[in-house]
């Protein structure tokens, strides 16, 4: 059979370090995975001119799945917004139709000292959200800088954009939802702003909608700032969120910290085909690029992500996962994840420790 083609995208800040781990773990396995690697972000704005350059994006079409580290340093902030490192990231997902974004947020036991919360509050903590990624505030149109058009301000500068939703939008991320709900917990919570939003109300409409398709499963309807409150209250009260780009993006951030580091959290993004890119929750961390101590846990469990819903490899990343499970039962720990007691160690001596214990 051929290769699977794996488009590697390292990026900036940790993404090399922690991509090269990931790699050396797919290496490790028995399969033979065809890697091709490519600038992206600063990195590749740096190269090419563009945060996501032409052949860039031609390969990650190409491509069966795309391994992505991250994007983003303080040397380019001050450049225009076009050329900005995130753009490469919103560039991929939008081209590549990558609308469905799921984010888990599992407390590993191990970890649980880790956390800011009180252990009771989060051991076992096992939630995922599911955001809608292509659309919402993030890329509707129009958006711009004007003079204020009426109101109050009439005449002075002023920002704007728009959040906005299409029925099909809705629908297609809802399915995904409800079928990611139906195979865990079996509820679902779609977190919304309906109070307020004309967005919101028909996002919670066609949530309704479709949930009767699906009477196995329990929907429930939470305002985001309440979804917020609940995520610190009581978060295992909760299990699988849908909600739209913006509050996801935020309520993602929230759920991630609620397991201690956000340096051990893994992200699929999907299109209709289940192709997909697959990257760490957390950003680039310039600040400790280049240290050899930044956690590759998130990007090795994307790895695994990759396998099990792009690549039909649901074996293989079990084999990664329980490694992963393994290193860290043996006490090994990057800085972002050390107690007393545990034994620290680097990017490399981390992988190192996964790849042994396959
Ligand atoms: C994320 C990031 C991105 C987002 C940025 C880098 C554009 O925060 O993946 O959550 O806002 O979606
Ligand atoms: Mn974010």
């Amino acid at each position: 059979r051929k290769d699977v083609k794996i488009a590697m995208l390292p990026g900036d800040g940790i993404g090399p370090e922690i991509l090269n781990e990931a790699a050396r773990v797919l290496n490790a396995l028995d399969e033979k995975f065809e890697m091709e690697w490519a600038d992206v972000g600063g990195a590749g704005y740096a190269a090419h001119g563009h945060p996501l350059p032409e052949g860039t994006l031609k390969l990650a079409k190409e491509a069966d799945a795309i391994l992505f580290g991250a994007v983003g340093d303080f040397k380019y902030d001050t450049l225009e917004r076009s050329l900005r490192p995130e753009q490469a990231i919103l560039g991929l997902r939008k081209n590549l139709k990558l609308f469905a974004n799921l984010r888990p947020a599992i407390l590993y036991p191990e970890l649980a000292g880790a956390s800011t919360l009180k252990p009771e509050v989060v051991s076992g903590l096992d939630l995922l959200i599911v955001r809608e990624l292509t659309g919402d505030i993030y890329f509707g149109q129009p958006r711009g800088h004007r003079s204020a058009p009426d109101g109050a301000f009439e005449g002075a500068r002023e920002g704007f954009d728009t959040m906005r939703y299409a029925e099909p939008e809705i629908r297609r991320i809802a399915h995904i939802a409800f079928q990611t709900a139906k195979k865990r917990g079996k509820r679902l919570t779609s977190v919304d702003k309906a109070n307020v939003l004309e967005t919101s109300q028909l996002w919670r409409e066609i949530m309704i909608d479709v949930s009767r398709e699906y009477p196995d499963v329990k929907l429930d309807h939470m305002y985001v700032d309440n979804a917020a409150m609940q995520l610190v209250r009581a978060p295992k009260e909760l299990d699988v969120i849908v909600t739209g780009n913006m509050f996801g993006d935020i309520l993602s951030d929230a759920a991630a910290m609620l397991t201690g580091s956000i340096g051990m959290l893994p992200s699929a993004s999907l299109d209709e085909d289940n192709k997909g890119l697959y990257e760490p929750s957390h950003g680039s961390a310039p600040d400790i690029a280049g240290k050899g101590i930044a956690n590759p846990l998130a990007q090795i469990l994307s790895a695994a992500m990759m396998l099990r819903y792009s690549l039909n490899m649901g074996e293989q990343a079990d084999r990664i996962e329980k490694a992963v499970k393994k290193v860290l039962a043996d006490g090994l720990r990057t800085g972002d994840i050390y107690e007393e007691g545990t034994k620290r160690v680097g990017t490399k001596e981390m992988g190192d420790a996964v790849v042994a214990a396959l």
